[in-house]
């Protein structure tokens, strides 16, 4: 079985002091540095571009996992590898050309994934089951941390699970994404997730050690 993985959204971390957030996350056992990209028009929200990743790269080995809340993701996939992305995640909403969109970010050397909003069906990824490498599973209408885990989604992290080892696609992790904390956590990996996206649960804690082991104990006993 995938192991479970944490990756705090550097979305709820202090942004003066950015990189003193990532290295104590990753001291505290993060696994991947979650890094939230919202351009205003996918999401009525704007957040961080290219040179953050840029920034942040040299603090840590952890991966940076980019997910591009924006529209046509295809003009900036090449910056954000550039940046030093390793795996970059476009939301099937957001491109006409879902296909191609990751072929180019393995062009690019990168790892893909495809993102779904909470009302966007599973048939989604169909067709693209060759080129994923991730599963990011909205659990949350994406644009803000710090809102609440939407429960029907349990049924799609189930649905989606089964779809992809129906397709031999065993080793393709879902990441899930908004409202993560040790109960809801539990809740997803039960039903199949693997990777637990948390950004105000571990940046708000008052031990964060103590939330990143819980989240990623959340289903163990
Ligand atoms: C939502 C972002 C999430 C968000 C998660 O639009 O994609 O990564 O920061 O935040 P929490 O864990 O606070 O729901
Ligand atoms: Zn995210």
């Amino acid at each position: 079985p995938l192991p479970v993985l944490i990756a705090p959204s550097i979305l709820s971390a202090d942004f003066g002091h950015l990189a003193d957030d990532v290295r104590d996350v990753v001291n505290r056992g993060a696994d991947w540095i979650h890094v939230d990209v919202m351009d205003g028009r996918f999401v009525p929200n704007i957040t961080m571009g290219p040179v953050v990743v840029e920034g942040i790269r040299p603090v840590t080995d952890r991966p940076l996992d980019v997910h591009l809340m924006i529209v046509e993701p295809e003009r900036y996939l090449e910056d954000f590898a550039r940046a030093g992305a390793e795996r970059i995640s476009v939301h099937a909403e957001a491109t006409p050309h879902l296909h191609r969109a990751l072929e180019m970010i393995h062009g690019l050397g990168k790892l893909a994934g495809v993102a779904l909003n909470p009302s966007t069906p599973v048939s989604a990824i169909y067709h693209v089951a060759e080129n994923l490498d991730l599963v990011l599973l909205m659990t949350v209408n994406p644009g803000f941390g710090g809102q609440s885990f939407i429960r029907p989604m349990l049924t799609k992290i189930r649905e989606t699970r089964d779809w992809l080892d129906r397709q031999g696609l065993t080793h393709v992790p879902i990441e899930v994404d908004g409202g993560i904390n040790p109960e809801t956590a539990k809740w997803a990996i039960e039903s199949g997730a693997t990777v637990m996206v948390a950004g105000s649960a571990i940046f708000r804690a008052p031990d964060r050690t103590l939330m990143i082991q819980q989240i990623r104990q959340a289903a163990s006993h």
